[in-house]
């Protein structure tokens, strides 16, 4: 109800009177005063006068589950979408929700994770509203084989919804890290559960860097945010709408496959394309030159003999990023 009361107010730009309101969703006007509050209560501007009724003025700027849902124009990615105060891990959590049968396309956002996680095994921080915490689980008809297209393509993606929203000028590095000049904005941590010939579900888990101005030591030279680089502040509802409608469109338009004109994009926006790089094969540290990405993601190298490298995971090291 109250989604379909913000839907009325904000299509309508204009002011609607509760008893309009509530003929057109066939509740009572004590319904409609009651949910009128609690948006209130949630942050949204909602001016009221007499004889006139509501306007929306404003929406609130931090992750507010309506307001994501108001701003979302998507088909399958966020058709259930949950917007969380503190979470351990918004992947974690998915997870359970994904092995329960949750349907693909369900989304978790997180203003706070207390037990973030990174690639590797690493930390990832969320603190309250300085960054997005955001999982989508999915349910590719894949085998496990055949899903490493979507690591790149939801870099793709992210790529993409920064430089549309923002106007930034991200790049990816490969994998998936979006980073501009030299330091990282976004981080993605992919995780499936399958058996041994079919895919269960996938959760992608994207962490974005958006009001912080300061990092902790070890990463504060490689890492900036939205604040940083633009020297706004964003409305996190709005671009969180945004980063949704690229997945579903790099994703589920592409049916999990890097080809075509999605491998051409992504290698145009790929930052380690054209560099000297270091990856580590058994416990040998190999150093040649990035030059393409293969279907289905892998990064290949040209080694000093000129021979290809396929590199499919881990750790890259390239030169003039990090
Ligand atoms: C990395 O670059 O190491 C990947 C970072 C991924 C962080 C995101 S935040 C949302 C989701 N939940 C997690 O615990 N991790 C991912």
């Amino acid at each position: 109800m109250q989604n379909k009361i913000l839907n009325l107010l904000y299509n309508t730009k204009d002011y609607v009177s509760g008893q309009q309101i509530s003929d057109s969703l066939g509740v009572s006007r004590q319904a409609v005063n009651k949910a009128v509050k609690t948006l209130r209560d949630k942050g949204f501007g909602i001016e009221s006068a007499t004889n006139r009724g509501y306007l929306l003025t404003s929406t609130p700027s931090f992750l507010c589950e309506e307001a994501v849902k108001l701003f979302l124009n998507t088909k399958l990615i966020g058709k259930s979408l949950t917007v969380l105060d503190s979470v351990t891990s918004t992947n974690d959590y998915i997870k359970k929700l994904g092995s329960e049968g949750a349907e693909a396309g369900t989304v978790v956002l997180a203003r706070e994770q207390t037990a973030g996680k990174g690639r590797l095994g690493r930390v990832w921080q969320t603190k309250k509203d300085d960054g997005i915490a955001l999982s989508v689980l999915l349910r590719p008809e894949l085998a496990p084989s055949e899903i490493s297209s979507i690591t790149p393509l939801s870099g793709l993606a992210v790529c993409r919804a920064v430089n549309d929203f923002c106007m930034l000028d991200s790049r990816i590095k490969w994998p998936n890290d979006i980073i501009i000049g030299r330091k990282k904005l976004v981080g993605i941590l992919t995780e499936m559960s399958a058996e041994f010939d079919k895919v269960d579900y996938t959760v992608t888990g994207i962490g974005i860097n958006v009001e912080h101005t300061t990092f902790p030591d070890e990463i504060s030279h490689k890492a900036t945010s939205i604040l940083l680089e633009t020297g706004r502040h964003i409305d996190q509802n709005k671009f969180v709408a945004t980063v949704l409608g690229y997945l579903e469109q790099e994703l589920v338009l592409n049916r999990y496959i890097l080809s075509g004109e999605a491998l051409a994009d992504y290698q145009s926006l790929c930052a380690t394309i054209g560099r000297q790089v270091t990856f580590t094969r058994g416990n040998r540290q190999i150093s040649g030159m990035a030059v393409s990405i293969s279907q289905g993601g892998e990064l290949e190298v040209m080694l000093s003999n000129g021979t290809i490298a396929t590199v499919n995971s881990g750790e890259v090291t390239v030169q003039g990023i990090y």
